[in-house]
């Protein structure tokens, strides 16, 4: 099978400076192709999406690990799903604090704790308990204008920025994964969760069908269930690409919401869209360029 990697950055206007939507760009590049080598050395897809999630959660701009959005009380509250196509387990965390990467913690919650998915303080237990690496909030804060943008709301609209980052895999053996981590809406609610670490809407992954990740307006993202959506219009014969199109129409159609989507489907196929201005992305598929867009 040809290995496929796709990323995203976050949906978003991204109405930023060129500088900061070429440091987005450079981390999904980066992302793309450490993921891409690692599944040209035979590794796994789910081994591929947790790596390119972890670097682009150490990306300042996109919100996510260290950049991530206080929420309105000025912590830092994240959430991430990792699921794995081959036997649709999965591991999800949601409000978690202090770690500078939630996806690896996700990863531990689908390994280690007899569980699916682990909130609050639950989760914050669960990552003593594996002395998984803490950090100060400050480490997760980036002293850049977003943090003086949240001070005033009025003035930049939530979806002026991007939101969310995301990465779909297929490996040689043709496994599929997907991966999705988030500080969530700019001065949500403390413990307002969003799409991101729900099965079926802020990811999906299915062997028999598609991986998904997805980003935007959770509040409107969660109730379509877009990347499970995503999997079924595979499911019926769509490409990947024809898929995640659907799935935005649906979106716009049923709930008025923005968004975007990344996914490979089982055949090897990438895809994307959005309906926000814009959407850093990028992708390769065997040893082809990699790809760069937004
Ligand atoms: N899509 C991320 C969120 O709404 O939290």
């Amino acid at each position: 099978m040809t290995v496929a990697i796709i990323v995203h950055g976050g949906a978003g206007g991204w109405n930023v400076s060129e500088e900061r939507l070429g440091q987005a760009l450079q981390a999904c590049a980066d992302a793309t192709k450490a993921g891409r080598e690692l599944l040209m050395n035979g590794g796994s897809a789910l081994d591929a999406v947790e790596l390119a999630v972890t670097i682009l959660e150490d990306c300042p701009v996109l919100d996510a690990g260290r950049g991530s959005y206080p929420n309105a009380e000025g912590d830092v509250e994240m959430d991430a799903l990792i699921m794995d196509g081959r036997d649709l387990s999965m591991g999800a965390i949601a409000a978690i604090q202090r770690v500078r990467h939630p996806i690896s913690l996700a990863r531990r919650v689908m390994h280690e704790s007899g569980h699916n998915f682990l909130v609050g303080k639950g989760a914050d237990a669960f990552a003593d308990r594996i002395a998984f690496p803490r950090c100060p909030v400050e480490e997760l804060l980036v002293d850049d204008d977003r943090k003086l943008i949240q001070h005033d709301q009025d003035e930049v609209p939530t979806a002026a920025l991007g939101d969310t980052v995301g990465a779909v895999a297929i490996d040689l053996f043709g496994n599929l994964a997907a991966a999705t981590s988030t500080g969530g809406t700019r001065n949500k609610r403390a413990g307002r969760v969003g799409d991101s670490p729900l099965v079926g809407s802020g990811a999906y992954a299915d062997n028999w069908t598609a991986a998904v990740s997805a980003t935007g307006y959770g509040e409107a993202l969660m109730r379509v269930v877009i990347s499970k959506r995503v999997c079924d219009f595979v499911g019926t014969g769509l490409s990947a690409r024809s898929a995640c199109e659907s799935a935005i129409r649906v979106l716009e159609e049923r709930t008025g919401g923005t968004g975007g989507l990344i996914a490979v489907d089982a055949r090897g196929r990438v895809g994307w869209a959005f309906n926000t201005q814009a959407m850093p992305y990028s992708y390769a598929v065997g040893d082809e360029s990699v790809v760069i867009g937004h």
